[in-house]
């Protein structure tokens, strides 16, 4: 009853994901990291040679994508779902540097997008989630009821990003993650397919200067007057 449909949309490692996921669990609603699904079929281009030396074969990819099979499953340890491709759990490979590479000319493909928008819109039918993303509140859901766009300066994205990579012992170096967050803002906003736009009635949250706690403190806040209201209307 009173649920609602919550949108998190921004630029890369803004902390869509940690938000979303921490608002999800408090809600109780569902919680689906839509990037986890362009990167499994990032993931999977590789895997059958869709790309080779960073050029990709479209017509290859296309055929094969009705093999691409993706699933969320819900890790209770964890407490979240973890995504597998085709049966296995690739929760860590996509979060690789290899796969953060390709992902944005993959997720520019119009046939891979339909899939996956036609999937999220499924999960999300019965309203009760939170989705992260780069569409979900302009095409995905456009009527979800909660809407925040993400944004922080590519420096401190990058310096947040790389401290993630180096914790998992990935060997890189800050500038290569600044190179690649520019090239991700700059493919994902300029791409013909849904380009990461703000939706006209999303809140922008700029987090540059503001910790985890009062991110997540004020989103929250928003999230239950929004919820307050739907329950009044009802
Ligand atoms: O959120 P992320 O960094 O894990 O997303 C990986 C890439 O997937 C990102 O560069 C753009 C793409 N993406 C997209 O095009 N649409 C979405 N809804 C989610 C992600």
């Amino acid at each position: 009853m009173g649920k609602i449909t919550i949108a998190i949309d921004g630029y890369s490692s803004t902390g869509k994901s940690t938000i979303a996921k921490e608002l999800a669990k408090v809600l109780n609603y569902i919680y689906v990291d839509t990037g986890a699904m362009y990167r499994a079929i990032t993931l999977f281009a590789l895997e059958n040679k869709c790309i080779e030396n960073a050029n990709i074969d479209h017509n290859k990819l296309i055929d094969l994508l009705p093999e691409a099979k993706l699933k969320f499953q819900f890790n209770r340890e964890l407490g979240y779902s973890e995504m597998f491709l085709n049966g296995k759990n690739v929760e860590r490979e996509i979060r690789g540097m290899p796969i953060s590479k390709e992902v944005s000319k993959i997720s520019v493909i119009p046939e891979v997008r339909e899939k996956l928008v036609s999937m999220q819109r499924k999960m999300g039918k019965k309203k009760g989630i939170v989705m992260d993303g780069r569409d979900i509140g302009t095409v995905v859901f456009p009527d979800a009821e909660f809407k925040i766009f993400m944004t922080a300066s590519p420096d401190i994205r990058a310096s947040r990003r790389y401290k993630e990579l180096i914790s998992r012992g990935e060997k890189v170096t800050y500038e290569e993650v600044l190179k690649n967050v520019r090239e991700r803002d700059y493919i994902d906003s300029n791409r013909l397919s849904s380009p990461l736009l703000k939706a006209n009635d999303a809140i922008e949250f700029d987090n540059s200067d503001m910790g985890l706690k009062e991110q997540f403190e004020r989103i929250h806040y928003y999230a239950l007057q929004v919820i307050e209201k739907q329950k009044k209307n009802a």
